[in-house]
Parts: C-alpha cells; structure tokens; sequence
C-alpha cells in the first residue's frame, strides 16, 4: 500500500519570513522580530479561537495578529500598507529544498498532500504561485471544519479525505505543535528541522522521524518503515 504524506504549509513549505524584505522597506531593523511577532500571534489566535469554538478562518487570524503586532512594535501603518502586507502573505516564497523533494518523493510513488490551516482558496494561491501545486493528489483544509490544528480532529479529517490510516500516514512539519497533533492522533510525523537553532517541546511526544531537509524525507520514512 502506497504512503501518504500531508505537508504542512505555512513555515514548513513556505517560508513566511518571506515579508521581512517588504517590511524592511517600511521599519527597517525591526523587520525580523516584527515577523516573528506577527506569526507567533498568528499561531496563538488560532489555537486561542480552537479552544474557544470561536471559528474565523486564517487569514482573519493573520490580519488580526498584524494589527496587533503593529500596536506591540508601536508601529503605524496605513491600511494601504497592511492590505500590501497581507497581498505578500498570499504569494510568499517555497523554500530552496521544497520543489526538489517534492518531486522526488512523487517520483518515488508517495501520496503527496498539503494540509494545513490556511483556507483551500489561499492554498491553491500559494502553491501555484509557488510552482508546487501539480505536485499534490489535493489540497486538504481545516477551514472545512471550522477548528485549527493541532485539534484532533482536524489530523481525523485528512485521514478520511485523504482515505489514509493513520499507521500509514505522514504528517511532516516544521511546527512541533503540529508533530505533537499528528501523532497524538495517531499518525506518523516527520519533523523538518532546517536550523539547528529550532528546538522541540520537551513533552515525552517525540517525532517518528526527524529531518534537515525534504531531500532527505524518502530515505528516513523508507529506513523507518524497514
Ligand atoms: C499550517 O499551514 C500551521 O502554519 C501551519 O497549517
């Protein structure tokens, strides 16, 4: 039976430091941790909205904590300027490695997904924007269940879309929070760990498998499963 693999998007494909240049033109030095504030709010509105059944999709979490993440960096911007902002967020850049192994893991005869947070219109923008989309069975979004990852049933629902089972299901992510989701529910996951600098939350609930790059990812789930 084939494997099935469910790529997270946002900071494990796609790189959402890819604002940082945009935003330097507008506070030059503040513009690394002005990211960085901006995805940590991001992720936090998200979960917050999760536990509070109080469903609004992604991207209204991404406006949110941006303006947010303005008043915190005590950093006036238009509207103008936030909506270019937010125009960037929907065609931000693949990293170096995605495109490479993608393409090698298809070719090795993975079933190839994207799963993730954001909604099904901003994901498709993305990945073609991002040359990448071909490279996908299809795209699977939380938003068809009005709850964010890591809640359970968001990794239940890809496995009924994707008609996969969880022994023989790979979530692969950049985030831990979303590892530590995929395997509470029973999948298998890879974590992409592209700096060393990146640390996992110490919970007892470690990855199946952890790697450096998606060039790597055939070799280490083939090893696994051996
Ligand atoms: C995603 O794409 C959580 O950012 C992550 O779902």
């Amino acid at each position: 039976m084939k494997t099935t693999l469910a790529f997270d998007v946002y900071g494990t494909l796609i790189d959402t430091n890819g604002v940082v240049a945009a935003l330097q033109k507008l506070i030059n030095n503040e513009a690394e941790s002005f990211s960085q504030t901006w995805r940590d709010k991001q992720l936090e509105y998200s979960f917050r909205r999760s536990l509070m059944q109080n469903y609004e999709n992604f991207a209204v979490c991404t406006s949110q904590a941006l303006d947010y993440t303005c008043a915190f960096h005590k950093v006036s911007l238009t509207n103008e300027q936030k909506a270019e902002l937010l125009g960037i967020y929907r065609v931000l850049p693949a990293f170096n490695d995605v495109k490479e192994g993608l393409t090698r893991l298809k070719t090795a005869g993975f079933r190839l997904y994207a799963f993730s947070n954001g909604k099904a219109d901003a994901l498709e923008m993305l990945l073609n924007t991002a040359g990448i989309r071909n490279l996908f069975l299809d795209i699977v979004s939380v938003d068809d269940i009005k709850t964010f990852k890591p809640s359970t049933g968001t990794y239940c629902h890809f496995l009924r879309k994707a008609q996969a089972m969880g022994y023989n299901a790979w979530l692969i992510s950049s985030n831990p929070f979303d590892v530590i989701g995929a395997i509470s529910a029973g999948m298998k996951s890879a974590w992409l760990r592209r700096s060393p600098e990146e640390i996992f939350d110490p919970w007892g609930i470690d990855p199946s498998i952890t790697v450096s790059s998606l060039l790597d990812l055939a070799d280490k789930i083939n090893e696994h499963s051996l």
